[in-house]
């Protein structure tokens, strides 16, 4: 796995303390990832260009995150057929909700599969961009199960 494999865009730098908890998975996995900030409301011509890019350089998931109104995953997802996986995040004083809203209630025909909250959705929009990679990538499958059975194992290690 040489090429770029998920890309992970976020609307603001402000974004980023929850994104790099992505990144530190993917990181983690050895999965070749990118980051990049644009804003669908900002800079909403790059932001369509960039993700129609996406799959023609070989990228196999988008990670998006956004706060506010957030509309970040779902115009990805209006400009590209690559599965996109949208975190809400909490950069308001509603706390994520409104994001979480945003994010989860796209109109039919146009996908985003929405994680949780902030940092927890972001580890998990990782390891699920992992589990669509492990799909054509056993390396993938094999370090996903080694997870699987870290976590399992530090549960019965509990001594109370
Ligand atoms: C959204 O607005 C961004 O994703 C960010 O979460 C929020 C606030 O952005 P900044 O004002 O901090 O740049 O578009």
């Amino acid at each position: 796995m040489n090429s770029i494999q998920v890309a992970i865009m976020m609307g603001s730098q402000s974004d980023l303390a929850v994104m790099e908890e992505a990144a530190k998975i993917l990181k983690d996995f050895n999965a070749p990832y990118e980051m990049k900030v644009l804003s669908a409301h900002r800079t909403p011509k790059e932001t369509s260009a960039y993700a129609e890019s996406l799959k023609e350089r070989g990228v196999k998931v988008v990670i998006c995150g956004a706060g506010a109104s957030a509309a970040l995953s779902g115009v990805v997802a209006a400009h590209t057929i690559l599965p996109v996986i949208g975190i809400p995040i909490d950069a308001t004083s509603l706390n994520g909700m409104d994001a979480l809203l945003s994010t989860v209630q796209m109109p039919p025909g146009i996908p985003v599969g929405s994680v949780a909250i902030g940092k927890p959705g972001a580890k998990n929009a990782a390891l699920l961009a992992l589990r669509i990679l492990a799909l054509s990538d056993e390396t993938v499958a094999d370090k996903l199960e080694e997870f699987k059975e870290t976590q399992r194992q530090k549960i019965l290690n509990i001594q109370l």
